[in-house]
């Protein structure tokens, strides 16, 4: 049986990331759940900022800022950037992060966050409550602990999910299968291509 609830954006679990925006002194961390991925040539990634955040006038004037992934360990710091505001502390000193520098962005890496993201905002859109800011990915940083023979780890990321609704930080535990691994034990039918491994140097 089925129970009919009235509509709601019940996807879940999210991915969560720390937003970085802003340069120098003024950059400023916001956890974001809404976020995805949203194009794969060019990359690109999707977030939504509700425009009553310090962070938004930020990046309406920037355009641009880095997705830091952060580590299930940090889910504290990850918790708090996502409760304290920009408009009253500076989140990097409060908070214990460590700013980076970006090559290609203003905004700074956050250095204990494993994968960086530099973005480019190539859209933005109002939808309600949120603004969908849509960016081109033009860099990734990758510690090297994470990276073995050129691809990103994601076991060793360890990043963390949230459930929106009961309010949850998930760390993710086990691998259960591999991408294609089904088949020939399906009905025998056209398939796509197996995502490939691309191997970066
Ligand atoms: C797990 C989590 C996910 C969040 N996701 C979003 C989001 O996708 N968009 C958003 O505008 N705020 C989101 N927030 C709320 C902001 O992070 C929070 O309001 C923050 O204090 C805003 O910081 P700022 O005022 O310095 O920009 C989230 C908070 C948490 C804890």
């Amino acid at each position: 049986m089925k129970i009919e609830r009235r509509p709601g954006a019940d996807l879940t679990p999210s991915p969560v990331v720390l937003v970085t925006v802003g340069d120098g002194e003024a950059a400023n961390i916001i956890t974001i759940g809404w976020v995805g991925v949203v194009n794969s040539e060019p990359p690109m990634v999707g977030i939504s900022v509700r425009p009553s955040r310090h962070s938004y006038p930020l990046l309406c004037a920037a355009r641009e800022f880095v997705v830091n992934v952060p580590r299930a360990a940090d889910v504290a710091r990850v918790d708090a950037a996502g409760a304290l505001s920009g408009d009253d502390l500076d989140k990097f000193a409060e908070l214990g992060f460590t700013r980076a520098p970006a090559s290609h962005v203003g905004a700074p890496l956050i250095a204990e966050c494993p994968i960086n993201l530099e973005c480019v905002v190539r859209q933005s859109l109002p939808l309600g409550s949120h603004d969908l800011f849509l960016a081109e990915v033009v860099v990734v940083h990758a510690d090297a602990g994470v990276v073995e023979d050129g691809m990103i780890i994601l076991g060793r990321v360890a990043p963390m999910v949230f459930d929106p609704f009961g309010g949850d930080y998930w760390s993710l535990k086990e691998v259960i299968a591999h991408h294609g691994f089904s088949e020939g034990t399906m009905p025998d039918r056209p398939r796509t291509k197996v995502i490939q491994q691309q191997k970066k140097g």
